[in-house]
């Protein structure tokens, strides 16, 4: 069985993307790549270093930070973590000031730009699964394999409620699902690489499966 795969897994914030491209990662030997954590990374820099007056972030001066931000991935206890400039801000990520604004930095076609040879070098080499929003469209149009995942926006929103919850977040589920439903709309209205299933891509509404049966369905179809 060959295991050089390359597979795109796209979709809707909160269908479980990431966590479930982590577990086939696991099972089918490849690398999991999860490329939100590198536009998340982006946005915390902004956050840190590029402010406006009100303390808003200045997307202008992001732009014009971007030659000083360098993101990798290291690999800690068999997971790839998130390296911004020697830092790890595998956790600052997930925060939700981060999530507020990731979208609003993922329109930028020079941001996307920044990130697009980094996220093709590593699926060079094949064996990979990467998960995001234009992969089987943009950085990856000739995977072996494309999958789409969606799920009802409650569904969602419950699922994102738990996880923040587990990380110690004080969020109502309602801001939740707005922070959701308004990142889906940015994220699929966008003009440069919009949020949309590839039209060879697997449409797989995971709103009634568990995690594992998505984990199974997925797997099911790579022969
Ligand atoms: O998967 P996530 O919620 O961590 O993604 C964070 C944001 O990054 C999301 O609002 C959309 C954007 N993103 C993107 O535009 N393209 C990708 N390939 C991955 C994420």
């Amino acid at each position: 069985m060959t295991k050089n795969w390359v597979i795109a897994i796209d979709g809707y914030s909160s269908t479980g993307k990431s966590s479930i491209s982590k577990v086939i990662a696991k099972r089918l030997g490849l690398i999991h790549m999860d490329t939100g954590a590198l536009y998340r990374g982006i946005t915390y820099y902004g956050l840190m270093h590029c402010l406006d007056n009100n303390d808003n972030l200045d997307l202008q001066q992001l732009i014009l930070s971007l030659p000083r931000i360098n993101l990798v991935f290291e690999k800690k206890d068999d997971e790839l973590q998130l390296i911004l400039n020697g830092n790890n801000i595998d956790k600052e990520i997930r925060q939700p000031i981060v999530s507020e604004n990731v979208s609003q930095v993922a329109k930028l076609p020079e941001v996307r730009a920044f990130l697009l040879d980094t996220q093709r070098n590593i699926a060079k080499t094949g064996g990979v699964i990467m998960d995001g929003r234009d992969i089987g469209t943009i950085v990856l149009p000739n995977a072996d394999y494309k999958f789409f995942l969606t799920a009802s926006p409650d569904e969602r929103a419950k699922r994102r409620h738990l996880e923040l919850l587990g990380f110690g977040e004080n969020i109502s589920i309602e801001e939740v699902k707005k922070n959701l439903i308004d990142r889906d709309k940015i994220d699929s209205e966008r003009d440069v690489a919009p949020l949309k299933q590839a039209e060879d891509a697997i449409l797989i509404d995971n709103s009634d499966l568990t995690k594992e049966q998505t984990i199974e369905l997925i797997i099911s179809y790579i022969k």
